[in-house]
């Protein structure tokens, strides 16, 4: 039971579940703060510094929400009618509300990657000419790690092309990395490097990194100035702030290494899962702390498995008909794997 009274589950619907350590509490609980929206937060001011520095950019600026991050990122580099290239199942055009459009006028350009990756002969391809017929391609977004590609790395290599690509047609880049984080702890290659290959890049602090809340677009200082204006028109000017930037500057002084720890459990998680009867996983695939697979090869829906796991105590995300999600995280324990391993058994059997 936690202290609330609520059940304790393992929950592996999201790397967004932790909750605040007690470390992190106290950073937050001493925070330096003054009014933020006057620029007068000690605490936002060293997270942007920070962060700007971790990505080498000139600038950035604190957000309540990745969703905020992309689309202040998007509505500070476009104009309305104009197009944006993305992948199909990315974070922007699926799980945003509908904000490109509401918000900045824009419309997407899908084009279908493999496990979230696009090649930079399909971004070619998608531009369009510049003839008064047809929206003006200005943006591409990239997603490092990618989400719903099973938290897949995008190669920095492909990155670079991309980036080459789009500066000779005249076009902008903005990396959502939401989880840059882990990309950058699989591979050793810094968060720096690759965000050289995007104008401008949001990382989140909620996510894998464990804070309660905070997201940061970095870029040019021009280009944050301009998101800073967006920021006040959207509403996500925040006053004493630094009480929630504390937490971030406390996950990515604590927090960031750890996440080769998340990774073997995903890792472990997968190859558990390849030799259950009905499941299909490719445990290659698995790159960083996302794990997703598929139980059409069982007499279950994925729905279903979601409840019969919920019962065992143990919290996982049907993100299809037959797929289904899970990430591990700071409060997901390499016990914690061996008791969802123990129970995906229990219900679905051995191979
Ligand atoms: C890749 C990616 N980008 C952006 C977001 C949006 O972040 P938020 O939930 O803080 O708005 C998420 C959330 O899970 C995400 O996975």
């Amino acid at each position: 039971m936690t202290g609330d009274g609520m059940k304790e589950f393992i929950d592996l619907r999201s790397d967004t579940v932790t909750k605040p350590t007690p470390a992190m509490r106290k950073a937050m609980a001493e925070a330096e703060v003054g009014d933020d929206v006057f620029g007068e937060d000690p605490t936002v001011n060293t997270l942007q510094g920070k962060v700007a520095n971790l990505l080498g950019k000139e600038a950035s600026l604190f957000v309540p929400s990745g969703t905020m991050a992309n689309q202040l990122s998007i509505k500070s580099h476009t104009q309305p009618g104009d197009e944006v290239i993305l992948e199909s199942s990315s974070h922007p055009y699926n799980f945003e509300g509908g904000a490109g459009a509401a918000l900045s006028g824009i419309q997407f350009r899908c084009l279908q990657g493999v496990r979230g990756i696009l090649e930079p002969a399909q971004i070619e391809e998608a531009i369009r000419p510049s003839d008064h017929h047809f929206p003006v391609t200005r943006l591409v977004c990239l997603e490092n790690t990618h989400n719903r590609g099973g938290g897949s790395i995008f190669p920095i290599e492909k990155m670079a092309e991309i980036y080459r690509l789009s500066k000779t047609r005249g076009l902008l880049v903005h990396l959502d990395g939401a989880r840059l984080w882990n990309a950058s702890v699989a591979t050793g290659i810094k968060p720096h490097e690759y965000a050289q290959w995007a104008d401008s890049v949001s990382v989140c602090l909620s996510k894998a990194l464990g804070a309660p809340i905070g997201s940061l677009v970095a870029g040019s200082k021009l280009f944050i100035d301009r998101v800073h204006r967006f920021r006040k028109m959207f509403g996500g000017g925040m006053r004493q702030a630094g009480i929630i930037a504390a937490a971030g500057i406390y996950a990515l002084d604590n927090h960031l290494e750890r996440l080769k720890e998340d990774h073997q459990n995903a890792t472990h998680l997968a190859m558990g899962l390849k030799e259950l009867k009905g499941v299909s996983i490719d445990p290659k695939h698995v790159e960083t702390n996302i794990v997703i697979f598929d139980v059409a090869g069982s007499a279950m829906k994925g729905s279903q498995l979601a409840e019969s796991m919920k019962k065992e105590g143990i919290l996982i995300h049907a993100i299809g008909k037959t797929q289904i999600r899970l990430v591990t995280h700071l409060d997901v324990t390499a016990d914690d794997i061996e008791k969802t391993l123990k129970a995906f058994q229990k219900i679905l059997g051995k191979k």
